[in-house]
């Protein structure tokens, strides 16, 4: 999504602006904006460029922004094509500028308002309604400009992280949330605010997290801020921000950096939640006892990634732990009619802990009666986090790539752990969760063996360089792995990519299958094997070429139509972690092949908090 920075200093903050949109610049890229007003004449400067950030760098560089009070932005577009004139900042009349992260959803009906009274638009953006009324009030009132900003924001409905500054009242910015993360980074004599604190690592390790409907206004040596007519503390929190973290190394790109992390950040996960022999359920922290007592069934909600993560969560939470668990796409979930049995638990899976569609189905679920809420989350202080009543923390570290990899996997490693927890009020022997553990203990390593195949998967994406589609099959827990496989290859090589059931192939898909179709299959040998070689067999039969990753004993022989590479022994109950893995190398491979933005493919960001 778009990232928000901003600085109310004592001296240049340009470069500090730039610097900050660089370290968001993960969560949009189409274009790029900062307004700063120049200490001197007072006036606003507004430097906008379509684009990634290097470009309003450049920009800036030409023709300096003098200024020690200014906002800046990084965008993903979602009204209005990614052209200079929608970027942000938004300006209205020589003194008001805004920087908007959400979606503004009664913006036509203000919209209407402000052109009756001859307000012109220069932009498609629901963001510039927001800067003209904000104009309006203040020509009216010329005094109070925080109390302007608060009648406005009360007119908006709909989701927004807001920053304004007015070159007629320059020493403050306005801050506003409502669905949409915003953080005041305090400084000695300055003060910052970002959409997430990342932005801010290079000036600052503290920082406040806005709530809900919180506004502030942040000058150089004071915060306000008010939730309602009321005056609000907000506690300051100190974060350590690992800069190193954020720098590729010796990796071509962060998503490929990130692959190879994951037999680190699993064992980090894993770590002080399993013993040699046991499962540590008390690092779950105290209060999430009793709610896994109670619980007789489970309702996982996430999307797209997170979203695989939870069907894997159902198979294991059914499978091991014997309790009914459903699962939802977060965007579908939040509208539909849903009825909750007794006890049942809810949980949310993110990464980023900011996905509106989650956020609103965890907010939609606490009106229903579920008897707790969980979240499997990558980010501390994330929303996600904070409205849970437990946190289930994967430590992968920031992901900057924007195809998940090591979110998903870590996912994984916790919700593994909370299947074998909730086996254990339901009859789970000790020698039963021995192996559990044992298989848990040896995932890292297992991991590491796995992407010793990365340089056989390298050649064998030559072969997918010039195609344009590609069908992936699982069965039983892998068909939700085979999901993921495919979202990872559509969302960064653009291959068009779609994932089967593989008993699901002769009710239609099976009429695609020919020689330009590759077949990527995953067969650990389990015992849905001979019914997947059987639908493979199907595939071979109509001339498709098969790729499949497959236990080295699971009987496969490479031949013209088939090319198998034998995965590393693994336990079955880890299998789905252990055969992503070479999914998302192809993924990797073929991306970098073909020559895509592999950590920011065309349309997408991390950390969607626009419904
Ligand atoms: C795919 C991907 C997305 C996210 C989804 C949910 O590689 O990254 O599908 O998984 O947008 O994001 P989180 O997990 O942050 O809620």
């Amino acid at each position: 999504m778009c990232g928000i920075v901003g600085a109310v200093a004592q001296r240049p903050i340009a470069d500090i602006l730039i610097e900050g949109l660089r370290r968001l610049e993960y969560r949009g890229y189409d274009s790029a904006g900062l307004a700063v007003i120049d200490p001197v004449t007072q006036q606003l400067r507004c430097i906008k460029t379509a684009g990634k950030v290097q470009a309003l760098s450049d920009a800036e560089h030409a023709a300096p922004a003098h200024g020690v009070v200014g906002i800046a932005h990084t965008r993903w577009a979602t009204h209005g094509k990614p052209e200079v004139r929608n970027a942000h900042p938004q300006v209205s009349g020589s003194s008001i500028a805004i920087v908007h992260n959400g979606i503004i959803e009664n913006f036509q009906e203000i919209k209407q308002e402000l052109c009756a009274e001859g307000y012109q638009f220069a932009s498609d953006t629901d963001t510039e309604v927001i800067a003209h009324l904000i104009h309006k009030i203040w020509q009216r009132e010329r005094r109070d400009f925080f109390g302007c900003v608060r009648q406005v924001v009360a007119r908006l409905s709909g989701a927004y992280g807001l920053a304004v500054i007015n070159s007629e009242q320059p020493d403050s910015i306005i801050v506003a949330r409502s669905g949409s993360p915003i953080v005041i980074g305090v400084g000695i004599g300055e003060n910052f605010i970002a959409s997430d604190p990342s932005a801010l690592g290079q000036v600052t390790d503290r920082f406040i997290y806005l709530e809900e409907d919180d506004i502030a206004e942040v000058t150089r040596d004071k915060i306000t801020i008010y939730n309602g007519t009321a005056p609000v503390n907000r506690e300051t929190v100190r974060l350590h921000l690992d800069n190193d973290e954020v720098l590729k190394g010796h990796y071509r790109h962060y998503m490929q950096k990130e692959i190879f992390e994951q037999p680190d950040v699993v064992k980090n996960t894993l770590q002080g939640r399993i013993s040699k022999t046991q499962i540590l359920e008390q690092s779950f922290g105290v209060a999430a006892k009793a709610f896994l007592d109670k619980a007789k069934s489970v309702q996982i909600v996430a999307c797209g990634t997170s979203y695989h993560a939870g069907m894997v969560a159902k198979s294991w939470i059914e499978t091991i732990a014997g309790l009914p668990c459903g699962v939802d796409i977060a965007s579908e979930y939040r509208y539909r009619k849903v009825l909750v049995p007794q006890d049942c638990l809810f949980i949310t899976i993110s990464q980023s802990g900011e996905t509106a569609d989650t956020l609103a189905a965890l907010r939609y679920a606490k009106t229903l009666g579920y008897a707790g809420f969980f979240t499997v989350c990558n980010v501390a202080n994330s929303s996600l986090v904070r409205e849970s009543d437990v946190a289930l923390m994967t430590f992968a570290g920031r992901e900057i790539g924007v195809a998940s990899t090591k979110a998903f996997t870590t996912q994984l490693a916790v919700l593994a752990v909370l299947a074998v927890a909730l086996a254990k009020r339901r009859g789970l022997s000790a020698a039963q969760e021995k192996d559990y553990v044992k298989d848990l203990n040896q995932l890292p390593q297992t991991i590491v063996d796995t992407l010793a195949l990365d340089a056989d998967i390298k050649q064998l994406s030559n072969d997918f360089g010039e195609k344009h589609h590609a069908l992936f099959l699982g069965r039983g827990v892998q068909y939700p792995v085979a999901k993921e496989g495919a979202l990872k290859l559509k969302e960064i090589s653009y291959i068009h990519a779609e994932a089967y059931p593989a008993g699901e192939l002769k009710h239609g898909p099976l009429a695609l299958v020919d020689a330009d179709m590759p077949v990527i299959a995953v067969a650990p040998n389990n015992e849905l094997l001979e019914k997947l070689k059987s639908n493979l067999q199907e595939v071979s039969a109509r001339g498709g070429q098969l790729y499949v990753f497959a236990h080295r004993e699971a009987g496969f022989q490479n031949n013209a139509g088939l090319s198998v590479l034998n995965m590393p022994h693994c336990s079955k109950f880890l299998e789905p972690i252990i055969y992503t893995i070479p999914l998302q190398l192809l993924a990797y491979h073929v991306a970098v092949l073909r020559g895509t933005d592999v950590d920011r493919p065309r349309n997408l960001a991390t950390s969607l908090t626009v419904e």
